[in-house]
């Protein structure tokens, strides 16, 4: 049975239909990419699946359970986890104090005890855990507005790990990063592949044939193309209306 199962998803913003009745399934512990063109609908699709927005239509369902529509902390619960394209940090804080805020509300608890979170163990063990996890522990006490543009994507993708999730929406990880700190991404999506299902949007061909077991393309909100790396490449649609250009 897939982990994530998609039928029909359907979404308009006025007379704009942005998700055109997709259907996919997605496997556990696979890595599959999805591609397109800028506007293709790549990043209203994660929005979808992780109820940042609701569907016109269609249905989403993981590990058999309907999560069409449910609220981002619901499908959290459930196990999907994501990171953003444009990354968003608390720019006053530290890089453990930005961890300790996912970590804290992934465990539970109210917001007023992050004051004290250093001295809660529990914060504190699981958030250097994950920093560690990363490769960010050695700045911890950095203030997150002095590190680099890589160090904030991976501290985005360290937020996203949190609730430990099972399956996590990666959002153009790679974006604005020069080549040397891509090869810091791609190391930790090795890493976690080993343990999560990895969807991740990218416009890094070179990554994307590379790493991915499967390829989802989306062109104009609708699945061109749905398979391995070699026959989305030998895909004459494709070819047409994306590789090439
Ligand atoms: N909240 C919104 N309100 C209205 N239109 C939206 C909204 N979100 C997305 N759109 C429109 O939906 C289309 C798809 O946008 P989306 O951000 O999903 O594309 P994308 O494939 O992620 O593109 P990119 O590669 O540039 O990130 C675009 O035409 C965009 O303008
Ligand atoms: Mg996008």
């Amino acid at each position: 049975m897939a982990i994530l199962s998609v039928s029909n998803l359907k979404k308009s913003f006025g007379s704009n239909l942005v998700t055109n009745d997709i259907c996919v399934d997605f496997q556990e512990g696979e890595l599959v990419s999805i591609i397109g063109a800028n506007g293709a609908g790549k990043t209203t699709f994660f929005n979808l699946l992780t109820g940042m927005i609701k569907p016109n239509g269609g249905t989403v369902m993981y590990k058999g359970a309907d999560i069409t529509g449910k609220p981002p902390y619901e499908t959290l619960k459930h196990g999907l986890s994501r990171s953003f394209q444009v990354v968003s940090l608390f720019e006053e804080m530290n890089v453990l104090e930005n961890i300790s805020i996912g970590v804290q509300s992934a465990l539970g608890l109210r917001a007023n005890l992050f004051k004290n979170f250093k001295k809660n163990d529990e914060i504190r063990v699981r958030s250097e855990e994950i920093l560690s996890q990363i490769g960010l522990f050695d700045k911890k006490d950095f203030p997150v507005g002095a590190i680099s543009h890589g160090d904030r994507k991976i501290l985005d993708i360290g937020m996203a790990l949190s609730n430990r999730p099972e399956t996590l929406l990666l959002d153009e990880p790679m974006s604005g990063l020069a080549k040397g700190e891509r090869s810091r991404i791609t190391d930790l999506i090795e890493k976690l592949r080993k343990t999560t299902t990895l969807i991740i949007v990218e416009h890094d061909m070179d990554v994307v044939f590379k790493i991915s077991e499967k390829i989802l393309v989306l062109h104009q909100g609708a699945v061109l193309a749905f398979g391995d790396p070699e026959a989305v490449k030998r895909n004459k649609k494709v070819q047409a209306v994306y590789l090439k250009s």
